[in-house]
């Protein structure tokens, strides 16, 4: 079976070919403009889309060495995401694979995150533990089959990656603000400040909101209502808060293990790719004894080979979509035909 991926969520247009289970190519365009706004511009992120599309997916096919008439399944990222640049993806997706009669499979973007560990060698082994955390979401899951995902729990405010973001754009750092607080982090003590650990009700769900006012009081106090963080202090300071972080996120993680029955552990989303996280949840595995999968850090981020795979997945269990599905910009009921409530 050859499919073509297409993902355009939010700020990267990606485009893959996976022929016979085996990734050909997966290329990433990221839209590197918006730091200038601090945050993705929703208006400017689907322009760069349209741009960009076409040419994207010629590449994408030029260089996996398989044709568009070998394609069997055109697969893209429906929702959720931001509702314009979902709409280039999909309606190009639509209409290549009307045009060409192929198949056309509209794919959730949480799933290709969460099945994303399929790219990898090592392959996770169901039922397993899955993390998701992203710029939108936070999502403590049980995979157990590839139709079958129980819902353990999520954030009920920020996101992990949003987290992320936040507190470096409070602290004067750009965006995504992630990879720079990993960077700032390593030269930094991460006992130096006590950040909380929110309480949640529900056992498995997770708040990122307390913690983001902890940083913005630390930083009033210290520097004033207007005053900047001075670089010196920028290690400590983001060294505590990313170990409060990665404290909330494995504290779920091993609640879960002591309550669930699973084969493996793995992390998804742009949040994956933090150093802190994965040495974390890695001494998890081994004091669990439990296979950890964490992709590659070009499949953390939003990519079209997740998409890919998760199309193939889906077809290959028989499942046909129309051509008259359509965008949606955020999880929910009918969009998660493969999701189980627990709680
Ligand atoms: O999955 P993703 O690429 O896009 C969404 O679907 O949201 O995730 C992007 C998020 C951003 O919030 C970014 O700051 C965060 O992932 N991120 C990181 C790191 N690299 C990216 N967060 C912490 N540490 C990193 N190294
Ligand atoms: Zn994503």
């Amino acid at each position: 079976m050859n499919v073509l991926g297409i993902e355009s969520s939010c700020d990267e247009t990606s485009s893959a070919v996976i022929s016979n289970g085996i990734l050909k190519s997966n290329l990433i365009a990221s839209q590197d403009f918006h730091k200038k706004y601090g945050g993705v511009v929703p208006e400017l992120s689907s322009r760069a889309h349209l741009q960009i599309i076409s040419p994207l997916v010629k590449d994408a096919l030029e260089q996996s060495g398989v044709s568009l008439e070998n394609i069997d399944v055109v697969a893209s990222t429906a929702g959720p995401g931001l509702i314009g640049a979902l709409l280039v993806g999909l309606s190009y997706a639509k209409g290549l694979a009307f045009s060409a009669g192929k198949k056309f499979i509209p794919v959730n973007h949480i799933e290709g995150h969460i099945f994303s560990g399929f790219l990898m060698e090592e392959k996770p082994e169901f039922p397993f533990l899955c993390l998701v955390v992203s710029g939108g979401h936070t999502l403590l899951l049980i995979v157990k089959s590839e139709t079958e995902i129980v819902k353990l729990g999520t954030t009920i405010d920020d996101a992990a990656g949003e987290a992320f973001d936040k507190v470096a754009k409070l602290l004067g750092l750009a965006y995504p603000g992630g990879p720079l607080i990993q960077k700032y982090a390593e030269q930094g003590n991460p006992e130096s400040i006590k950040f909380p650990v929110a309480q949640v009700k529900n056992p498995f769900d997770f708040s990122f909101s307390g913690l983001k006012t902890a940083v913005l009081r630390f930083k009033q106090k210290e520097y004033g209502d207007n005053g900047k963080v001075p670089e010196e202090d920028l290690p400590d300071i983001t060294a505590s808060f990313q170990r409060a972080v990665v404290k909330a996120l494995t504290g779920k993680l091993i609640q879960a293990l002591q309550n669930y029955e699973v084969n493996s552990i793995s992390v998804v989303g742009g949040v994956a790719a933090n150093l802190a996280l994965k040495n974390a949840v890695n001494d998890i595995g081994k004091k669990f004894d439990k296979k950890v999968v964490i992709p590659d850090i070009q499949y953390c981020g939003d990519n079209a080979a997740m998409i890919a795979l998760r199309g193939m997945q889906i077809a290959q269990n028989g499942i046909e979509y129309s051509f008259d599905y359509g965008a949606y910009p955020s999880l929910k009921k009918g969009d998660l035909r493969f999701w189980k409530e627990m709680l």
